[in-house]
């Protein structure tokens, strides 16, 4: 069965037209543009996002060769908000976007709850997940209408339910993981009871139908971005674990069919909820990597994405690159933190800094490898790949060299997509198995670690050193 998955995430939304034995057959993308304000906002306008979501279906429909789609599947930025009016599905303000902290004093405001919500919800309270952003409209923007995530408005614009998929609740801090419910004391600790919360529905299920594309056609395939790409990227077993190098970088491992409360600093989610069952994951957050390669860029130190290998040195001479343009989640969370580059001589150039921050945020993501290592008790083996940056071989070898472990790049540009995909599919196939319905790849390319082991513990420790001197005092 052919199906439009969409892709809606924070720099852009993507369409593709997959069909099972040719795979994707038609590809489309519209930009989408966050607007970055002083004190950490960073808004998206919501109408904008959802003409990104037909103008990227229908194009990608048009350029399929008249092939025909029997569902539509949606993956979602996961923790992007919105007040809107359920009658007549008009925003009544900015989407919020995951990466804005205008929630942190509210989180700080809640220290006191924050081990009973760690261990109810998975997560950690921080300005990232949905709730406190939800609050945060609730505040200061208006008290009209409902909040919720965008792919519950962008499927009530496609098909008039109010639903939301459980991995993508699960990123809200109001949900017990574990009964995968909404959670009354978690909604009275953000202030947000009595508000009207979207039923809670399987990523296979369909949840209603859409003539927004020509014809009536089912939306099903419902889940949040990462989660989407866990699951093209086959990781379909406890251990296994890949990261997606988009607007920011996340390390998501299989937990299996428990939710794990991590020891070490992580986060734990819903993988998806297929065919009945409801795997975990741990995920670990680099709040910016392609946002970190878009602000060189606007310095005016790279042309483009693609100028970073033939820009970066081959030693950065000292210098280090703290990824925290928007703060730092795991294991510091710290939403207070800013970025940091220090090391510079009078001899740093241009290509220095450009190696330092692609440096910066494979040290991160290293670390978060070994905290993932740490959650289970044994190191990872392999890491899989995806997403816009893994195009930079400087990248993908520093990720190899600094988290010591062979890096497996996604032979596609499109995992999250594909992910949705395959959720669709099960949607309107109800004889495929989940292992059916997610194609088997081989890496497009491999990255062996090159480095020694204690050189990249020196560079960790370095690296790690860096981040506390850049970390605010706390009070
Ligand atoms: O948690 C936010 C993340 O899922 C957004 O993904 O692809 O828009 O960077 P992306």
């Amino acid at each position: 069965m052919t199906v439009l998955a969409i892709d809606q995430g924070t720099s852009g939304t993507k369409a593709l037209v997959v069909d099972p034995v040719d795979g994707v057959v038609a590809v489309a993308e519209v930009p989408v543009t966050p607007v970055y304000l002083p004190g950490g906002g960073v808004e998206q306008d919501p109408e904008q996002l959802l003409a990104s979501v037909l103008e990227a279906g229908r194009q990608a429909l048009s350029r399929a060769g008249g092939r025909t789609v029997q569902v539509v599947a949606l993956a979602n930025q996961g923790e992007t908000v919105l007040a809107w009016d359920r009658r007549t599905g008009r925003p009544l303000s900015q989407a919020i976007v995951w990466q804005d902290r205008r929630s942190e004093p509210l989180c700080t405001a809640l220290a006191d709850d924050k081990a009973w919500v760690a261990e109810r919800t998975g997560l950690v309270l921080d300005p990232y997940f949905s709730a406190p952003k939800m609050a945060w409209l609730r505040q200061h923007v208006t008290r009209d209408g409902v909040v919720t995530t965008t792919d519950t408005w962008l499927v009530q614009q496609l098909t008039g339910a109010f639903v939301t998929d459980a991995a993508t609740a699960s990123r809200s801090l109001l949900l017990d993981i574990d009964s995968v419910a909404w959670d009354p004391e978690l909604t009275a600790l953000f202030g947000l009871d009595g508000e009207e919360l979207p039923r809670i529905v399987d990523c296979d299920e369909i949840v209603g139908t859409t003539t927004a594309f020509g014809g009536v056609l089912p939306v099903a395939g419902l889940v949040v971005d990462q989660q989407a790409a866990l699951l093209a990227e086959g990781c379909l077993t406890p251990s296994t674990a890949k990261c997606t190098y988009g607007t920011g970088a996340f390390l998501l491992a299989n937990t299996g069919d428990k939710a794990l409360r991590s020891t070490s600093g992580l986060t734990s989610s819903v993988a998806w909820r297929a065919r009945g069952a409801t795997p975990y994951c741990v995920d670990g957050q680099v709040y910016t990597a392609a946002s970190a390669v878009r602000w060189l860029q606007d310095l005016g130190f790279v042309d483009n994405a693609a100028d970073l290998d033939r820009t970066a040195a081959s030693d950065p001479q000292g210098v280090l690159f703290v990824p925290a343009l928007a703060g730092l989640a795991a294991p510091w969370w710290r939403p207070d933190a800013t970025a940091a580059l220090t090391g510079m001589t009078l001899s740093t150039r241009r290509e220095h800094l450009v190696l330092a921050v692609l440096q910066g945020i494979a040290a991160q993501v290293a670390e978060l490898a070994a905290l993932v290592a740490a959650d289970f008790g044994a190191p990872l083996t392999r890491l899989r790949a995806d997403g816009g940056l893994t195009r930079s071989r400087v990248l993908m070898q520093a990720q190899a060299d600094l988290a010591q472990l062979p890096v497996d790049v996604y032979p596609s540009q499109h995992a999250t997509a594909l992910g949705a995909a395959a959720l669709g599919r099960l949607a309107i196939e109800p004889e495929l198995t989940l292992e059916q319905a997610v194609p088997a790849w081989t890496p497009g390319t491999t990255f062996e670690p090159l480095w020694s082991e204690d050189r990249a513990q020196d560079h960790r420790a370095r690296w790690r050193a860096a981040v506390d001197a850049t970390l605010p005092q706390e009070e």
